[in-house]
Parts: structure tokens; sequence; C-alpha cells
């Protein structure tokens, strides 16, 4: 297939080779002299281990060549990927006028150039790009400016995932292949651009794939800060935090794992708050900040203050709260995020009935007895025995618990506005009128 690589930095270059290397014909183009004379001499214009090699061997085969000229990278071309640079401005938004640029050279680079076998052309952005950019910037900017050609555009977002130092290893071995697009044709063109990765493409909208990136980038940076956060406080307190964080990350079921990633209601129950607490205290009498782990509480408190404002801007008084404990299966009710919901807003002047399969008044003892009557002291006659009785005249329903009468309760009911606090009912309950999934 014959590619367009736009911009010849750190993303460029080593896609370009890579792809060149599995028999693509790659056209790379950058408005660097130098880099394309690099490319077009055989040498990389950036430092990567196994690069020179990949692009030597990829121009003498002639799968590879590099040019200022857009209008020659684009004759016959299927599909442009935009690797250009985008900065931070000064104010800390990014800088997409190097995108802009470079749709706007490709559009007129186009409208003389001859077009593919196909007539389509895919214009596939690889740099890191706000949501919405391709829906708002890219494509617009592709149908406008091709309007009245024979060529179709499509645009998708494919985000990169290399790391410098290692990327073409990582280029081969790509954690993810995800494509976002709304474009059949461009979909079936990425996935067959880079069908030789053992990775099966993944199609997305194009805001999925766009914000994917930054989940992940923030992830990276959370985790390294998370580290040296813990490390600055166990060193204070004579901990060698290397070997705290070598044994934790052997926990492979909840720490390096899916666990706790999936956006949802706030944390409670007997051990985080109380625990991050304790850690920030033993922080502050060793004069340590730790501004993130203490970021984790205020966040906390706004994930329930949102839900609050949501159920507020709802028409209706009435609540059915499905699920009180911290989390299911347990009665637990101590620091639990639905009791500090159900009392903000029965505060607020809301009618709040209350189920939850396993919480039962008469059988809490010790602390978490303690817990409910500060905060409910009239929790035995807010509860319903059963979840329709809850349900009972209710305009809205806020659900963390997975129980099966809830579902089906919840389907028979079908009250006005319906808040899937963990994202867990399912479709059968979410094609129901109202849904608002939180954390979605
Ligand atoms: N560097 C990484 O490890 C990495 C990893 C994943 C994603 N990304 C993202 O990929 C994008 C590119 O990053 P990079 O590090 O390769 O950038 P870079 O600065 O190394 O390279 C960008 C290149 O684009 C060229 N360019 C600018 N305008 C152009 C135009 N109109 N036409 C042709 N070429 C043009 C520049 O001359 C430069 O050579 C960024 O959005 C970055 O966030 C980078």
């Amino acid at each position: 297939m014959k590619v367009a690589v736009f911009g010849l930095g750190y993303v460029g270059t080593v896609t370009a080779a890579c792809l060149a290397s599995h028999g693509h014909d790659v056209w790379g183009v950058d408005v660097d002299r130098a880099k394309v004379a690099d490319i077009r001499s055989g040498r990389t214009p950036v430092a990567e281990p196994g690069l020179e090699e990949l692009i030597g061997k990829a121009v003498a085969d002639g799968t590879l060549h590099a040019t200022t000229s857009c209008a020659d990278a684009l004759d016959e071309a299927e599909v442009s990927l935009v690797c250009v640079g985008t900065p931070s401005t000064t104010g800390g938004a990014t800088d997409l006028s190097y995108i802009r640029r470079s749709v706007d050279d490709i559009v007129a680079a186009l409208r003389v150039a001859v077009p593919s076998a196909s007539g389509h052309h895919s214009v596939v952005i690889r740099s890191t790009v706000p949501p919405g950019t391709i829906d708002q910037a890219v494509l617009p900017a592709l149908v406008s400016g091709l309007a009245g050609t024979p060529i179709t555009p499509g645009a998708a977002m494919c985000p990169e995932f290399l790391r410098e130092g290692t990327s073409v290893a990582d280029f081969f071995n790509a954690p993810l292949m995800v494509v976002g697009t709304s474009d059949p044709v461009v979909a079936e063109t990425v996935t067959s651009l880079f069908g030789f990765l053992d990775q099966p493409a993944r199609v997305v909208e194009p805001r999925t794939a766009e914000s994917l990136k930054y989940a992940c980038n923030a992830f990276h940076a959370t985790k390294v800060s998370f580290a040296n956060e813990m490390a600055r406080l166990l060193r204070r307190v004579g901990v060698d935090s290397r070997e705290v964080m070598s044994l934790f990350v052997e926990d492979q079921v909840l720490n390096i794992s899916p666990a706790y990633l999936r956006p949802g209601f706030a944390f409670g129950g007997s051990c985080l708050p109380k625990d991050i607490r304790s850690l920030l205290h033993l922080a502050r009498v060793n004069s340590a900040d730790l501004p993130m782990l203490s970021g984790t509480l205020a966040t906390n408190e706004l994930v329930i203050r949102d839900v609050v404002d949501r159920v507020v801007a709802c028409a209706g008084r009435n609540v059915a709260l499905l699920g009180l404990s911290f989390k299911n299966n347990t009665d637990d009710l101590r620091e639990s995020p639905n009791v500090e919901l159900a009392e903000r807003l029965i505060g607020k002047g809301f009618h709040v009935r209350i189920y939850d399969p396993v919480v039962n008044p008469a059988k809490l003892i010790g602390s978490n007895r303690r817990a409910i009557e500060a905060k409910l002291p009239h929790l035995s006659r807010l509860l319903a025995h059963e979840p329709g009785q809850a349900l009972h005249g209710a305009d809205i329903a806020i659900v963390s618990s997975g129980d099966q009468a809830v579902r089906d309760a919840l389907v028979r009911s079908g009250p006005a506005h319906l808040f899937d606090l963990n994202g867990r009912l399912g479709q059968q309950v979410e094609a129901l009128a109202g849904y608002e999934g939180i954390g979605w």
C-alpha cells in the first residue's frame, strides 16, 4: 500500500521505517530538509536503537522515500499518517497548528495528485490530540477541501503507544492497535496497513481513541508520582521504598491489574479512607508533602458531590437508593459513600427509601452500628424489605447493588431517572428511559 507519513520526528521516522520494512511503499514528508536528507542517505534523523539499520535497508530496497513535496508523497497514496508535533501552548492547551497545517497540505496536494486506485484517501492522525479533533477539525477540513474532486476522504485517530529508547521494538509489539473512526473504509484500510502486527485492530469512535492516549499517559504519570510519593514518605520513616514497591508489584490481583480502574462511585469502607488519612497524618508529622495522595480524598468527595448535584437537577423528590453498604455482598456501612449520599439527600429534603439485599439494621453491631447511628439514626424507617417497595412512587433510582432482584424491579417499575453508580446493571436496565451512568 502507498503510504505518506507526515512529520519525520521520533514517531514518524519509526513508523515510516517499520512500515517500509514490511513492504509498504512509504513516503516520509517533513518541512525540515535536514531530516529528509538524512533518510534519503539511509541515516536516521533521531537516535533510536535499531532504526538506522531499518532505514538503511528500506531505502536500499526502494520501499522508503523521503521528500519535502506533499504532491510526490500523495500521488496514488491510499493513506496519510500524520505524526507532526502537538506541543503545549503557554497556557497549557494543545497547539494543533501543525496538525491543521498538515491537513491543509494534504488537501492541497490531493487536489492535484493522481487519486488512489480506490478513489478513497484515509487521513490517520497518530499524533496525540484532544478528544474532538478528528470530528471537529480534521474531517471537516478534508470534506470541504476535497469537495468536487474524485477523492472520497475519511479520517481516523490511531494513537501511537511507542516509547522513545525502545520505539522500534514497541512498534512491532504494540500493546494495543486502536482505530478511532466512524468510517468503515478507513477502518478497513488501517486494519490492513497494520495487518502484519500480531494485534487485532479495535475499532472505536474517534473520541474514544483520542481520549485513550491521554488516559494512558495520565496513568503512567500517576504511577510514577505514586511511587515517588510513597518513597518521599517512607524515606523519612526509615523504610526502603524500593523493597516495598518491588513486593507491591508482585500483587497482580489487586495492585497491577484491572481492579479499581472502572469508573464508578466513590471509594469507602472501613479501610481505604482511614488508611489514607493515616498516611497523610504520618506525612504531616514527618514534613512530607503528598499532594497526589491527599488529592484522592478531594476527588472522592467530588464524586459524591457530583451525584448529589445531578440528582438535585432531576425532576422529582422521591428517591430509591438501591444499595447502601460501601460495596456489594457486605453489610459494612462504615464510611459507605451511599450512606453519605443518603444523608445529604435527606438533608436537601428528598424522600429517600433504601433497599440493600444484605443490610439488616437489626443485625448491625459494633462500629458498624455506631457508624449508621451517627449518620442515619432512623435507618430502619427508611429501609424497604424488597426493591419494588423502595421503587414504589420513586422518581429517581440510585443503584449500586448488582442484585438480580434489584434489576428485575427496575425493569418493572422504570423510574424517570436512573443512576447506575457502578455501571453494572446491564443492557436490559440501561435501555430504560432516563438511564444515566455515573462515571461515564
Ligand atoms: N515521542 C514519543 O515518544 C511519542 C509517543 C507517542 C505519541 N507521540 C505524539 O506523536 C506526535 C509527534 O511526536 P514526535 O516526538 O515524533 O515529534 P517531533 O517533534 O520529534 O517530530 C515532529 C516532526 O513534524 C515535522 N512537521 C511539522 N509540521 C509539519 C508539516 N506541516 N509537514 C510535515 N512535517 C511537519 C517537524 O519538522 C518534526 O520533524 C506528538 O503529538 C506526540 O505527542 C510521541
